[in-house]
């Protein structure tokens, strides 16, 4: 019962009406995002998004993003559109930025997760821009059962939803591979709820310092703004553990625990952006960029691979790196060893 629909050499006219038509019925259509893949239904269809929650096994209070084609669109979702919105739009949209603003009455709550504000973003990708286009607005989280890494290619979909929802559109390997950016813009000042695919200090070059929500450092007190936050999240079977520090001591520490972990019978899994020696090592790429496309995927491969622990080499901070290690970090259930 699930259609999946090969688009890797593009979008295809007819292939989106039919996909469309699926999301206009109150099915669930999973697409491809610049970002992620996503797990669509229409926004403002209750029993549509209900379903989403279902399949995922997500909770009810965790709300989902709404997907535009259109700026215009934004007004009949948002209530206020401040200025910083219009700023951050006109610059970033379509793209890798998720605003969370004040709620129309119209949008459900089931799709807010019961808060009245929503969030919104404009994808660049053309499938998904022209599957909204050709439908209505979409409701997405990622399309991966909840607590598992997000999906990054048609077949980590297939993985976990093939059965369970109508359709699936293949478009090849996302390409930023990490989830949008979210700021709240709902206070006085903008609050950064995930860092994301769009780079923090791209985002503060165009509207100024921006204030850093602190359960995205991992410190789960105030969970109210953000209810995702405080959910298990990116987590393959295997344990992860992240080390971070001095690149030379770095290597040196991963080194010592691959054997260490080895020598108690246990298969060790390595990703990091230099090689070493494991029972099965992926290579996450160089730049921030790379490692970003890569996370996931490797998370995935290594798990499908059977091993039981997975060491992940730490990246510094900046640019995609923040998005990269915030993600990382989650997978470990914070396990960090800091060397
Ligand atoms: O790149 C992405 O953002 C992908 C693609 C499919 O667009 N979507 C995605 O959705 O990552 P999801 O559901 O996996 O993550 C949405 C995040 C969650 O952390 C959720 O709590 C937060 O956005 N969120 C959604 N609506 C919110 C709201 N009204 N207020 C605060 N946070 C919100
Ligand atoms: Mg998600």
């Amino acid at each position: 019962m699930t259609v999946v629909i090969n688009m890797r050499e593009g979008v295809d006219a007819r292939k989106i009406k039919l996909a469309a038509r699926f999301i206009l019925n109150g099915k669930l259509v999973a697409f491809p995002t610049e970002t992620v893949y996503g797990l669509g239904a229409d926004a403002l269809n209750e029993e549509a998004v209900r379903r989403i929650f279902e399949v995922k096994g997500r909770p009810p209070d965790n709300p989902l993003i709404v997907h535009i084609s259109r700026f215009e669109e934004l007004e009949k979702l948002a209530s206020y559109v401040p200025r910083e919105a219009r700023i951050l739009a006109e610059r970033f949209w379509p793209g890798p930025l998720t605003m969370v603003l004040p709620k129309k009455e119209e949008m459900p709550l089931v799709t807010t997760g019961g808060l009245d504000t929503v969030a919104v973003r404009m994808p660049s990708h053309p499938i998904a821009r022209a599957l909204i286009e050709e439908s209505t607005p979409i409701a997405a989280p990622s399309a991966n059962i909840s607590g598992k890494p997000s999906p990054t290619l048609a077949e980590h979909v297939i993985d976990d939803f093939y059965g369970k929802i109508e359709c699936i559109i293949d478009g090849g390997e996302t390409a930023v591979g990490v989830e949008s950016t979210v700021v709240d813009l709902t206070s006085e000042k903008p609050v950064l709820l995930r860092p994301g695919g769009l780079p923090l200090e791209e985002l503060e070059k165009v509207i100024g310092e921006i204030e850093i929500h602190p359960a995205v450092k991992g410190k789960l007190t105030d969970v109210a703004k953000s209810p995702g936050m405080k959910y298990k999240h990116y987590s393959p079977n295997a344990q992860v553990i992240v080390v971070e520090g001095k690149r030379e001591d770095v290597r040196r520490k991963i080194e010592e625990l691959v054997d260490e972990y080895r020598k108690e019978g246990l298969r060790v899994g390595v990703m990091a952006t230099q090689e070493y020696e494991a029972d099965e090592f992926f290579h996450l790429g160089r730049s921030e960029e790379e490692v970003a496309r890569n996370l996931f995927k490797a998370l995935r491969e290594l798990d499908k691979r059977g091993v039981d622990i997975i060491i992940a080499e730490g990246i510094e901070e900046r640019g995609l790196g923040f998005a990269v290690m915030n993600r990382l970090r989650k997978a470990a259930g914070y396990r960090i060893v800091w060397v």
